[in-house]
């Protein structure tokens, strides 16, 4: 047992910046059952079927308003031990973020709401744990797109682009969560980013899926519970001697 009580989160707060989404929702399920209070910031709640879960409206794209309606919840839950970004604010034109379609208004739209977003709130987060003096565990959701290029040949046949300002974005949240590491870690502030791989969702094609699996030492997308369950262990004290990392849950993409 003195292993798997490192896995509990019992008398720690957590904030959880999208926790309504696809993998935001099994996150906030994982972080509860691991016995923290979890509160999902959101500017919608679907998680009102778990009672336990406190939502506050909040968005991250009002980038000037951020630390005045960030300090609205720090008044009312105080701060958190546990911070987790897996939000994913975009432009209406989103999917026009390919090299041969984006413009510069919507390149730099999406990386204010996003990038910027994401840097804002780990910072102000930090901040916050710093003074308080009992460390606390960032978790920022970058993705193997992060770390490098996008595979063409997964795109081929499908209705999905690859994106220039998605790689921008997420290779600064990785390279972020280097820096707060090593500025934030005699504090016992932890800094780590998530980065998964393709996670199998409705939207995506059979000859998508066919395309993906093919290039996957694993042999098959992720799911959504492969991502909660290392966001899990990474809030934890079970992790409590792991700051700075490129968590990678991709099925061995990324080895390869
Ligand atoms: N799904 C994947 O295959 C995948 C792979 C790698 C990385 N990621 C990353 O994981 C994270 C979550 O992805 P997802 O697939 O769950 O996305 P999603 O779109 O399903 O969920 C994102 C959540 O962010 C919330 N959100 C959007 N704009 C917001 C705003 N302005 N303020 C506050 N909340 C806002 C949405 O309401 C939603 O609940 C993203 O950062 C994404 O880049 C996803």
């Amino acid at each position: 047992m003195k292993y798997l009580k490192k896995f509990l989160n019992k008398n720690k707060t957590a904030f959880i910046v999208g926790g309504s989404g696809f993998i935001g929702k099994e996150v906030a399920k994982a972080i509860m059952e691991s016995k923290a209070k979890v509160i999902n910031l959101d500017i919608v709640n679907n998680l009102k079927k778990f009672k336990s879960i406190k939502f506050e409206k909040f968005d991250c794209s009002k980038i000037n308003e951020l630390e005045k309606s960030f300090e609205r919840i720090l008044k009312k839950y105080g701060s958190p031990d546990i911070f987790v970004n897996c939000s994913y604010p975009r432009s209406h034109d989103w999917s026009d973020n390919s090299f041969s379609k984006v413009n510069l208004q919507t390149y730099k739209k999406n990386v204010d709401i996003h990038l910027n977003s994401y840097v804002w709130l780990a910072k102000f987060v930090a901040e916050k744990m710093m003074k308080r003096k009992k460390g606390g565990s960032i978790i920022q959701f970058s993705s193997t797109y992060g770390l490098v290029g996008q595979t063409m040949k997964i795109y081929k046949g499908t209705n999905i682009r690859e994106s220039m300002t998605y790689s921008v974005i997420k290779g600064g949240i990785s390279n972020l969560t280097r820096q707060m590491a090593s500025y934030y870690g005699k504090y016992n502030v932890r800094v780590n980013s998530i980065c998964p791989g393709g996670i199998q969702a409705k939207y995506m094609s059979e000859k998508f899926v066919k395309n993906y699996n093919s290039v996957v030492p694993l042999g098959r997308l992720g799911q959504t519970s492969d991502v909660a369950s290392a966001v899990l262990f990474l809030s934890s004290d079970a992790s409590s001697y792991i700051t700075g990392t490129d968590f990678l849950i991709d099925g061995g993409w990324t080895s390869i």
